[in-house]
């Protein structure tokens, strides 16, 4: 290859950069743009759509017209194509709109995570795009962050366990099959934990957290052969993700073994000297993220970093080596995809873009995501009631399914299927016609019509309010606030007043302050971003065809200012300043009772390099069958550097019918109860912890 090829590959253009015009399904490419992209600039890979989803058949256009123009390139090495296919094939219009990740967590089921990346594989791949940007490994601990919701939430455990079963989905065994995508597990690392809480603003964080926690879930996908990476758009303690050496070349290539390669995100370089002002030119920009280990620019308007990047090198201000690690790596990953046996779509995946299971698997994720978080007795609801649906949320496709969903922003809602419910149409269509009345009341700011809401709750048995957040996306959804907007509460308020029940739906990509809504409600129900069977979900709870079993994969937290997490360190809740949340991590509640019994530790003391096994008992106490996450927490008593107050170390979700009863078992080893210590290296400590299941406690010692 020569020296431009070379650099060409490390190359990533959007699409628009080859765009004769149209959005969507009008959308047109430009021959002679694609020609200059692919043959002058010999770029390696392409990105996005223009503007919103294409049709399947467009994408084989698109594709196959790259194609045509890599055929006529000396080497003709095919060009990867990357897509944002976050929560299904969110760019081909017609795709599976699973729940998003921070829902996904919630069902605590990593095969129903797993199943969900395997269909939106299927149909990414069907679109004829090799590679997905997923999933998000950030640990998702501030409530703020407009992203918090493409995590898998708080806890490292939990969010690898969800990134390797997603992972495992879209690459299986062999990722040149013909339904199988790359992933690129992104931002590494630290992008979720902005201090003031606004996407693309400084983390600061130390060696030690990045690594004990922040890194833990990014360490799994890796291992789990996350096939690429993307980086933060951020900065951490000062160091733009963009020019981390540390993190990029000495943790994840060296110290990991990472083969694969790495992206920049978007407009991230140039960003080095526009935004964070590390670089003082341009090109020192360039020069600085790939010696910090880029393998690939996410330019994406121009050739400017081809261009400079060729200057580098010439001048030998950028060795040839580091262009060649970066190349081979590219070209590794096109190999593992079999792009270069099969560059072009498969036309006959077409006819199996739609299939009638990948709906009823959705319905399941969305049915296991949902969390109820009170119910006095409420719920379920009988289908003979009549019913006020009201809320901002309650008749909106979009809001279910958030940003990454057909837009960027997610917001059109004229883009989404018809054949999809809201929750209005849901609940319409599961009582008795003529029962169930729709009055909106309030957009998510405003007050509109909250008089006839009130009218016609006098008029029914029961209220259901669907509050929350619109769709949004990246710096977009910045908040100044975390608290839900003052007219939903008030909603609240008044419909309560009139002395029916209300049961409360949240439709929301981050855990908004609920102030008096929970004690005006009767039941409340968090539906996060439950995707396109959300409407259809949150009926089928509501009535009681589905039995919730979904789980908090985060802190719920009371006030604006009260961001703890449910590992705390002892610091963040003394007597003096007790921690408090509005519904704890790992709460959610069921239409059955569950007990249990027996919690037993194989040993009493635990050797080095050995382990214990922990038993519980679980019982389905109560009249109906149900699933229950059995969750194991370990508590180290000292430790060098001050430990947190409990960590999850094991759970699994079991199914139970009435009566049943169930022994869950889990493995614990010496290494599970490693921390990052005072050397900042990975380490165990003799001692004393405590085990604790479903309210049962046990222990043992490490000697
Ligand atoms: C986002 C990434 C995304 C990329 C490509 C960026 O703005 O931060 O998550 O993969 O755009 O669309």
């Amino acid at each position: 290859m020569t020296v431009e090829e070379k650099v060409g590959q490390m190359t990533q253009v959007t699409i628009d950069v080859v765009t004769a015009g149209g959005v969507g399904v009008n959308h047109k490419l430009d021959a002679k743009k694609l020609d200059d992209a692919v043959l002058k600039y010999h770029v390696g890979s392409i990105l996005n759509v223009n503007g919103e989803a294409y049709t399947v058949d467009h994408w084989h256009e698109v594709l196959n017209a790259i194609q045509n123009a890599v055929e006529k390139s000396r080497l003709k090495i095919p060009v990867i194509y990357g897509i944002d296919s976050v929560h299904g094939a969110t760019y081909t219009l017609g795709s599976v709109l699973f729940p998003n990740a921070i829902s996904a967590a919630a069902t605590w089921n990593p095969a129903l995570v797993k199943r969900s990346a395997e269909i939106s594989a299927f149909q990414t791949r069907a679109s004829g795009i090799p590679w997905v940007f997923y999933p998000v490994l950030d640990i998702g601990r501030q409530p703020l962050w407009p992203r918090m919701w493409e995590t898998y939430g708080e806890d490292p455990l939990l969010a690898s366990k969800m990134g390797e079963a997603y992972i495992e989905g879209l690459q299986g065994k062999d990722m040149a099959a013909r339904d199988k995508v790359a992933a690129c597990v992104k931002h590494y690392g630290g992008y979720s934990m902005p201090f003031n809480g606004k996407d693309r603003t400084p983390a600061i964080l130390d060696e030690r957290t990045l690594r004990g926690l922040v890194l833990v879930p990014y360490e799994a996908g890796i291992k789990a052969g996350g096939a690429t990476v993307m980086v933060n758009s951020g900065e951490i303690s000062g160091v733009p993700g963009h020019a981390n050496y540390h993190l990029l070349t000495e943790v994840l290539k060296k110290e990991w073994g990472f083969r694969g390669f790495t992206v920049s995100d978007w407009e991230d370089i140039k960003r080095l000297h526009t935004r964070d002002r590390v670089a003082a030119t341009p090109k020192e920009a360039v020069r600085m993220a790939v010696m910090a280990g880029v393998d690939m620019s996410m330019v994406p308007y121009d050739f400017s970093f081809y261009e400079l990047l060729l200057e580098c090198v010439k001048e030998g201000w950028v060795p040839v080596a580091r262009i060649d690690d970066a190349v081979r790596r590219i070209l590794r990953v096109k190999m593992q995809t079999g792009l270069f046996e099969r560059p072009r779509p498969d036309a006959a995946m077409k006819a199996q873009f739609e299939q009638a299971g990948f709906h009823a698997a959705n319905l399941q994720a969305a049915r296991e995501a949902l969390v109820l978080l009170k119910n006095n007795g409420v719920l379920p609801l009988s289908r003979g009631k009549k019913v006020l649906v009201t809320g901002p949320n309650a008749d909106l496709l979009s809001v279910m399914n958030g940003g990454w969903s057909l837009t960027w922003q997610g917001d059109k809602e004229a883009l989404y299927p018809k054949d999809k419910r809201t929750i209005r149409r849901a609940v319409e269509a599961a009582v008795a016609e003529g029962s169930a009345k729709y009055v909106q009341g309030v957009s998510w700011e405003k007050e509109l019509d909250v008089a006839a809401a009130v009218a016609a709750a006098r008029e029914v048995d029961v209220i259901v309010a669907a509050l929350g957040e619109p769709a949004y996306c990246e710096t977009p959804g910045n908040i100044e606030d975390l608290a839900l907007p003052a007219a939903q509460i008030r909603l609240v308020e008044q419909l309560k007043r009139t002395g029916k029940p209300v049961v409360t739906v949240l439709v929301e990509g981050r855990p908004r302050v609920l102030r008096s809504v929970t004690a005006n409600s009767d039941a409340v129900l968090w539906a996060g971003l439950p995707g396109n069977e959300g409407g259809q979900a949150i009926a089928d709870i509501l009535f009681g065809v589905a039995n919730p079993s979904g789980k908090l994969p985060f802190s719920y937290p009371r006030n604006v200012n009260g961001f703890t997490t449910y590992d705390y360190k002892p610091l963040e809740n003394t007597q003096d300043n007790p921690a408090g949340w509005e519904f704890p991590f790992g709460h959610g509640l069921s239409y059955t009772t569950f007990a249990y019994s027996d919690l037993k530790v194989s040993a009493p003391v635990m050797a080095r390099g050995a382990g214990v096994t922990v038993s519980v008992t679980v019982k389905n106490t109560g009249a109906r069958a149900g699933q229950e996450v059995v969750q194991m927490y370990v508590s180290d008593l000292y430790r060098q550097v001050s430990p947190p107050n409990k960590e999850l170390k094991g759970f699994e979700k079991v199914a139970l019918a009435a009566g049943e009863a169930k022994t869950v078992e889990f493995r614990l080893t010496s290494k599970d109860l490693a921390f990052v210590g005072l050397q900042n290296k990975w380490m165990v400590e003799p001692g004393d912890y405590k085990v604790a299941v479903g309210g049962l406690e046990g222990g043992f010692a490490l000697k």
